[in-house]
C-alpha cells in the first residue's frame, strides 16, 4: 500500500464518496519537521487533502496545528520535509505565495482588520486598481467596483445579515466577522480553504451560519482544512479526521468510523490506532 492509500485507508473512506478518494490530493504533505529552539512544533507530519472534502484537524493545545497549516501556506518555511499541489512541489516563502497558488487561510488570530469596512476586509492585500490611467498612473482604487462585487460574494454564500459593504468590521457581531474571512476566502476563485478555529467565539446561531458555509464551500468543490477543538462541529461537517497528537499525526479517522469518545481518546492518548482500525 501506499503512503496515501495507507491513510485513507485508518478511518476507511466516507461511504459514497470513493471517487473522491480515487484522485489525486489537491495538497499534500510528506514528512514536515519544524522546529523552535529545543521546541519541537512538528515532527515528521504526513497530510493529505482530497479535492471536494473538509478534512478536520483535530488535537490538544499545543499538538502542533497551527504549527502545520502554518508551514502548509508559507508562514512559516519547515525545517524539512514536501509539499505538494496536485502532484506538484511547491515551495511557499510567504503566505501570499500560497494565497497566489489558490490557499486561502483564515489564520487563528487576525482573521480581518476590525478598524476596516467589509468591501475593504474582502479586498485586504488584492486591492483592485480602477480601469486607464486613473488606476495605473494615479494607482487609485476601485472602490465602488470592489464593494458592488464584495456584495455579491456575501450574497452568494447567503450572509443575508450584512446589509452594508462599507460598514466598519468592528461593528459585526463575531459570527459576521468570521463570514466575512470566510466570504473572503471563498470570493477569489480559490481551490483550498483553511480555516483555523472559525467558530471559536462564536455562539450556537453564528457557529451554524459558519457551518453552513463550509458545507457550501465543499458543495462548490473546494476542499476545506478545518481546525477545531468543537467535536460536534467537527463530527457535522467533516468528510474525515487527521488527528495532530504531540507534533505528530496519530492517525485519520472519519465520523463514521469512530464516535466523538474515540477520537478524543486517540487525540490524549488514551487510544492508541491500531491496524484493526482499519476499514
Ligand atoms: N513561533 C514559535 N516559536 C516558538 N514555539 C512555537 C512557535 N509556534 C509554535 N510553537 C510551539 O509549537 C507547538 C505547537 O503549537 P501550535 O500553535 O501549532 O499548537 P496548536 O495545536 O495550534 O494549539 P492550540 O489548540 O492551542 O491552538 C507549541 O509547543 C508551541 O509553543
Ligand atoms: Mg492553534
Amino acid at each position: 500500500m501506499t503512503a496515501t492509500t495507507m491513510e485513507v485507508a485508518y478511518g476507511g473512506v466516507p461511504a459514497g464518496k470513493e471517487h473522491i478518494y480515487s484522485q489525486e490530493p489537491v495538497l499534500s504533505a510528506r514528512k514536515l519537521v519544524i522546529t523552535f529552539g529545543r521546541v519541537i512544533g512538528l515532527d515528521g507530519v504526513d497530510l493529505d487533502l482530497y479535492p471536494g472534502e473538509v478534512l478536520a484537524v483535530i488535537g490538544d493545545n499545543g499538538a502542533g496545528k497551527s504549527t502545520l497549516i502554518k508551514c502548509l501556506t508559507g508562514a512559516y518555511t519547515p525545517d524539512s520535509g514536501q509539499i505538494t499541489m496536485n502532484g506538484k512541489p511547491v515551495h511557499f516563502k510567504r503566505p501570499q505565495d500560497s494565497r497566489e497558488a489558490g490557499i486561502e487561510t483564515v489564520y487563528q488570530q487576525l482573521a480581518v482588520i476590525p478598524a476596516l469596512d467589509i468591501a475593504s476586509n474582502l479586498y485586504l492585500a488584492r486591492e483592485e486598481r480602477r480601469k486607464g490611467v486613473l488606476g495605473s498612473v494615479f494607482r487609485m482604487l476601485d472602490k465602488k467596483g470592489m464593494e458592488k462585487r464584495a456584495g455579491q460574494s456575501v450574497q452568494d454564500l447567503g450572509i443575508q445579515t450584512i446589509q452594508n459593504m462599507s460598514q466598519a468590521v468592528e461593528t459585526l457581531s463575531g459570527g459576521q466577522r468570521q463570514a466575512v474571512a470566510v466570504a473572503r476566502a471563498a470570493a477569489f476563485g480559490s481551490k483550498v480553504v483553511i480555516l483555523d478555529e472559525p467558530t471559536a467565539a462564536l455562539g450556537v446561531k453564528e457557529s451554524g451560519m459558519v457551518l453552513d458555509m463550509i458545507k457550501q464551500l465543499r458543495d462548490k468543490g473546494l476542499s476545506i482544512i478545518l481546525i477545531s477543538h468543537n467535536m460536534p462541529h467537527v463530527w457535522e461537517v467533516a468528510d474525515r479526521i487527521h488527528i495532530q497528537r504531540l507534533g505528530g499525526r496519530a492517525g485519520v479517522i472519519t465520523p463514521q468510523s469512530h464516535d466523538m469518545g474515540e477520537g478524543v481518546a486517540i487525540m490524549t492518548g488514551a487510544k492508541r490506532l491500531t491496524p484493526e482500525d482499519a476499514a
